[in-house]
């Protein structure tokens, strides 16, 4: 919501202005330039490494308040280890390690992206700027009271580059993946009496038009007409209509097959008529990471004019279990044909899933689908917040995903899928059933969504774990992560772009 940080951009050799924010390497060695402007300050450097005992540890850092010999109020040396063998999520890391160490009272700060041996070019430097944005972000819409000291007021921060040019047209990209990601991370933390679904479908349509995607928005009526039963049960027991935002990015070749993005976007979870217990129900207002995160991708793609064909297809719908909620027992006919007995209200999120992964696989015939979802809650029981779970019918599109995880630190574990764990999903009633027992409740909730991809390579991401709540970070400190978005983006440059 509120970014109080506005970064520009200098040569190396330009002055410094307030804060004053250098690097260092396990040596404790600094690099050229950055040893000019420390000259005079030498032996009070000196006596504050030997004082705090700092061995340049990677990611330690050394505060000095209004040191001898400096013009700076406070520097700041951050040691990022070892120099050559730095990746663009450790230059990530360092932007949200520099910025966490600006006091709030501080309203200039440098940062000087100088190391010894290593030449920071400007791919790294756009990334630093990026980690500045991510850590920065606070939701803060809903606080009224005015501003006192723990918060931040507004602050400039310069980067100081070897290329300044190059640097300026890294960071217009770096800028589209980082607005899509706090787009993101702002839907996820919105409450739901703010954020239903006609207001989702509002907001994604308002601000992805403006970068030149086209959206088409189905209403409950079009839902029903199209045959989305499946999802429509789920949203039965809300007074909220229901909806199915498509969001089209075609920057690739003309008649080009699209790539494929799903979301799942349940605006609030109560688990309908199997109401959840209680305490952290609140929670559930972050239902809709998944489909938060196609948005903010669909973005990001967008606004950095990507060279490819991508189709986003968000279903978003509220599960509340008023008087005419969906039963266990039930049995709705979903989109594909195949029906589905009800067990569990509180497993909505594949009912709303299997609609629009149908939808997208028949509308559009992608080279690839992925769907995203904050599915289940076995998810975190087995990988916890640092892995997001991922299943998949095809092993070259889990590579990707699994390297483009480890370049953006948005990291994921393959789990497995197999004929023994669908027999699970199997119904008595119908021709399957939306929960598969007590055991591998991650893989049996994959299971059902396998049975509506046919033989389009498909991946699912389980992001229970990661979408929100998830522990603070060096470039998060938001309930919602806007988690995904630079996963994906990363897969698209990496592999899908012309
Ligand atoms: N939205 C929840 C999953 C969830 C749990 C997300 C915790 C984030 C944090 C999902 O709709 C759900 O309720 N899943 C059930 C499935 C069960 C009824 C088979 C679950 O995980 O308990
Ligand atoms: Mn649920
Ligand atoms: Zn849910």
């Amino acid at each position: 919501m509120s970014e109080p940080v506005t970064l520009s951009f200098a040569r190396l050799t330009a002055a410094p202005k307030g804060v004053l924010i250098v690097l260092t390497d396990e040596t404790l060695a600094f690099g050229a330039q950055t040893q000019k402007l420390l000259k005079g300050a030498d032996a009070a450097i000196t006596r504050a490494f030997d004082a705090e005992r700092y061995k340049g540890k990677a990611w330690s850092t050394i505060d000095l308040l209004a040191p001898a010999g400096l013009d700076a109020p406070r520097l700041v040396v951050i040691s990022v280890g070892k120099a050559g063998e730095l990746k663009p999520a450790d230059f990530l890391k360092l932007g949200g390690v520099a910025a966490g160490k600006i006091p709030s009272s501080a309203r200039e700060a440098t940062v000087v992206l100088d190391l010894p041996g290593a030449k920071i070019g400007p791919e790294s430097a756009a990334e630093v700027a990026l980690g500045i944005r991510l850590r920065t972000y606070t939701f803060d819409r809903y606080k009224t009271k005015k501003k006192d000291d723990t918060e931040r007021g507004a602050l400039a921060v310069t980067l100081l580059v070897s290329d300044e040019a190059g640097t300026k047209r890294a960071v217009t990209v770096a800028d589209a993946v980082g607005d899509g990601v706090l787009f993101a991370r702002d839907l996820v933390n919105e409450p739901a009496n703010v954020l239903d679904p006609p207001e989702f479908a509002r907001r994604a349509e308002e601000h992805l038009s403006s970068v030149g995607v086209e959206i088409e928005v189905l209403d409950d009526a079009a839902l029903a007409r199209a045959g989305m039963h499946a999802l429509l049960g789920v949203g039965q027991g809300s007074i909220k209509e229901s909806r199915v935002v498509i969001m089209r990015w075609n920057g690739g070749p003309a008649g080009e097959p699209p790539v494929a993005f799903i979301g799942k976007g349940v605006t609030f979870d109560t688990g309908g008529i199997s109401i959840k217990p209680a305490a952290g129900m609140e929670d559930m207002k972050g239902d809709m990471g998944g489909a938060a995160c196609v948005t903010g991708l669909l973005y990001a793609l967008a606004a950095r004019k990507a060279k490819v064909n991508a189709v986003g297809l968000i279903g978003l719908v509220e599960n509340m279990p008023d008087g005419a909620a969906q039963r266990p027992g039930d049995i709705v006919t979903s989109l594909s044909g195949q029906t589905i007995e009800i067990i569990n209200t509180d497993a909505e999120g594949r009912l709303v899933l299997s609609d629009v992964l149908w939808y997208a696989k028949e509308q559009f015939k992608p080279k690839f689908m992925i769907d995203l979802a904050t599915l289940t809650g076995a998810i975190l029981v087995a990988l916890g917040s640092e892995y997001a779970g991922l299943f998949s019918n095809d092993d070259a599109l889990s590579e990707r995903l699994t390297k483009s995880g480890q370049e953006t630190g948005e990291r994921v574990w393959r789990m497995p899928l197999g004929p023994e764990y669908d027999k699970l999903v199997d119904s008595k009633f119908a021709d399957m059933k939306n929960t598969g027992g007590r055991h591998a409740g991650s893989i049996t909730a994959a299971q059902f969504l396998q049975r509506f991809v046919d033989k389009t390579p498909w991946a699912h991401l389980d992001i229970a774990g990661t979408a929100m709540s998830s522990p603070a970070s060096d470039i998060n400190k938001s309930w919602g992560s806007g988690w995904g978005v630079r996963l994906l983006n990363q897969l698209v440059k990496d592999h899908y772009e012309g």
